[in-house]
């Protein structure tokens, strides 16, 4: 177990919201607070200071169990890129005890279902290399054109509200959302559904999305995924199809046995899930950074072939995923701290994408930034966004249909985010545009 530092004062205020680090039980509850998440000057106080301060820091929060924080862009790779010491099971996000402790009597493990991002060898790679060809840059080009129409529907869609809509909302949750029906071959029909699903796993921290407790919570949500899951499963064992359902309704487990209903629920939700809130928030974070600084998105429109590039900033800014949790099989060092076996680490992507060490001015949205990619929004290693080639396809076929289709983008109101402190990005961003 580790001993907590105390850390010192910092010479001025970190923002008016951001506790004392020197006062640790608050400033350890500001660390896993969702409101933090939801205000990015928050956020980015805090991790500010732990980069130049503590980079791996003993968190002690009251309600969690305690974890180590790591802070910098260059640990946070080292520790993605052993996966043989740093396991991704058992912890995979924060929750409180109490949450922790519901699941293990519902389940009698520790986790709802069981995917990729909760799994070490033998069974990620097993798993990984079932659907890694459908998610290849190669296979991805084949869906551009659907995608496209996609695109085209929701520009279009913008331009039928008028000069003004909520872009976050009205558009961009709704864009990656079909591109994932796209790849499951799910009907649209079950765009309501699949939407509900997708935001309330992800959104669990945040009031607005959150299934209330005499709903049955979360565990209710993942039970009604599963009746859905079961008949696409049964359904693509009969008639296979070239989507990446039947990939896994067909697909073998390790030891040769068929994929089990539990599997292969979980493959399709971590899919769902995954793709949607990150894509979507990136897009909005993205849209709202052009318009903050008029000189990018003149950049933009003079240089389209900047795009590409342009895409990855917006990524690196927006690092809609905010951590993942390792937990260490043996002892090791980070950082130069060292690790004990059993103690679990919370890898922070979106402070590694503010690390000065490697990004010059990091708090500036640039769209030629030329080591942009450099970027640990996907994270690292072996379980390295399995959708990072179709969610950059996504957006820079939907940023090239917006460019086309609007002259003029400005605010219309205040953006706000979302509060969760697992995947959090934009929920409003008001904006008032002009149609070409
Ligand atoms: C894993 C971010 C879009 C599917 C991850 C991880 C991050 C991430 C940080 C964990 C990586 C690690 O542990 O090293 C993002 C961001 C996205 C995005 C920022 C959009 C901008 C997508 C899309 C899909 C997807 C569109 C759809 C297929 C997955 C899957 C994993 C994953 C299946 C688990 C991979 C594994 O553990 O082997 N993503 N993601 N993601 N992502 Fe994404």
């Amino acid at each position: 177990m580790a001993t907590a530092a105390v850390l010192p004062e910092p010479a001025i205020g970190l923002t008016p919201h951001v506790p004392s680090p020197a006062d640790k039980p608050a400033f350890d509850a500001a660390i896993v607070d969702a409101d933090s998440y939801a205000h990015e000057e928050r956020y980015h106080a805090i991790f500010k200071y732990l980069r130049e301060e503590a980079p791996v820091y003993w968190c002690e929060p009251e309600g969690y169990r305690p974890f180590w924080t790591v802070a910098r862009h260059a640990d946070i790779r080292r520790v993605e890129l052993d996966n043989e010491t740093f396991l991704n099971d058992p912890r995979l996000t924060l929750a409180t005890i109490a949450d922790e402790e519901r699941i293990m009597a519902l389940t009698g493990g520790n986790k709802l279902t069981r995917n990729l991002v909760s799994m070490d060898n033998p069974d990620h790679k097993h798993f990984r290399a079932m659907t890694q060809g459908y998610f290849s840059p190669k296979y991805m080009k084949q869906l551009e054109a659907d995608i496209r129409v996609l695109a085209k529907e929701s520009v279009e869609h913008m331009a039928s509200l008028g000069s003004q809509c909520d872009f976050a909302a009205e558009v961009a949750i709704w864009f990656p959302l079909r591109v994932i029906m796209l790849t499951l071959g799910a009907p649209r029909e079950d765009e309501q559904f699949l939407m509900k699903i997708t935001q309330e796993v992800f959104g669990a921290q945040d009031f607005d999305h959150m299934r209330p407790e005499e709903m049955g919570g979360l565990f209710a949500t993942i039970a009604e995924f599963n009746a859905w899951c079961d008949r696409i499963t049964a359904d693509r064992k009969a008639n296979p199809r070239e989507d990446v359902s039947t990939i896994i309704a067909n697909a073998t487990l390790t030891d040769g046995s068929p994929m089990g209903n539990m599997e292969a629920m979980s493959y399709y939700l971590i899919i769902a899930a995954a793709g949607h809130d990150t894509t979507s928030s990136s897009s909005s974070a993205g849209l709202l950074e052009l318009i903050r600084n008029p000189g990018e998105m003149r950049k933009l429109r003079n240089d389209p072939a900047l795009l590409p590039n342009a895409i990855e900033e917006m990524i690196r800014w927006a690092s809609p995923v905010k951590h993942f949790f390792r937990t260490a099989a043996k002892d090791a060092e980070v950082g130069g701290v060292p690790i004990k076996a059993g103690d679990n680490l919370v890898m922070a992507y979106p402070s590694a994408n503010r690390d000065t060490a490697v990004f010059d001015d990091p708090f500036a949205f640039r769209i030629d930034r030329a080591n942009v990619r450099q970027h640990l929004a996907f994270g690292y290693g072996p379980h390295l966004c399995l959708g990072q080639h179709l969610a950059k396809l996504e957006m820079r076929i939907l940023f090239e249909e917006l460019l086309a289709r609007f002259d003029h983008f400005e605010l219309a109101g205040d953006p706000s985010w979302t509060r969760a402190s697992f995947v959090s990005g934009m929920k409003h961003l008001p904006i008032r545009y002009q149609v070409k």
